[in-house]
């Protein structure tokens, strides 16, 4: 099962200082997917691939992003490794899902895994981005930076927040 297969990359982050989501949160995810069964989905934050090998791992079409080249690189040889086909992306989330936007794209999960205080700023166009049945995912949404969000989700008149104590916090909204 894929979170035993990733035990040695969790460790290796671990070790690095690189942030991944880990087992627990991982765990949850991974639920939620086989739940779910969300066919696209886009990630904002992709660090070294950790979340998107356990995002792609039920068959889903991943986008990811990050600002990093050095992640992205590391990410790229990780997805190789882990037989994930995922499109990632050498860019800023806030303006990728600006042009997402444009280009009328749609996706049946989002996670937000990315600067913390950049989740707001990209709150409404996730919304417009999300199908109708999707579902968006925060995570660490208990440090400072989210505080706006973390009020905002579960006050939107277009939501259904549910808020998941885990470590330092993760939240997954549906639409009303
Ligand atoms: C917490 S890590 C992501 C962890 C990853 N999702 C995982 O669990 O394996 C956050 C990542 O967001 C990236 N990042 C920071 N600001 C960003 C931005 N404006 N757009 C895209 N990525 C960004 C960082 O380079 C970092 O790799």
């Amino acid at each position: 099962m894929i979170l035993e297969q990733l035990k040695e990359l969790e460790q290796e982050s671990i070790k690095r200082k690189v942030p991944i989501i880990g087992p627990e949160k991982g765990r949850w995810i991974l639920d939620k997917i086989k739940q779910f069964k969300p066919k696209t989905i886009l990630e904002l934050g992709t660090a070294n691939g950790y979340s998107g090998i356990i995002l792609a791992s039920e068959g889903a079409i991943l986008t990811t992003i990050d600002t990093s080249p050095h992640a992205v690189q590391e990410a790229m040889a990780n997805f190789k490794k882990f037989n994930v086909t995922a499109q990632v992306i050498l860019g800023d989330g806030v303006k990728y899902v600006e042009e997402l936007l444009t280009e009328k794209a749609k996706f049946d999960l989002i996670l937000l895994d990315f600067a913390n205080k950049e989740y707001i700023h990209v709150l409404e166009n996730c919304i417009k981005i999300l199908s109708k049945n999707g579902i968006l995912i925060a995570d660490n949404i208990d440090l400072p930076g989210c505080k706006e969000f973390k009020e905002k989700i579960q006050v939107h008149p277009k939501l259904n927040t549910e808020i998941i104590k885990i470590g330092n916090g993760m939240s997954s909204s549906t639409f009303k």
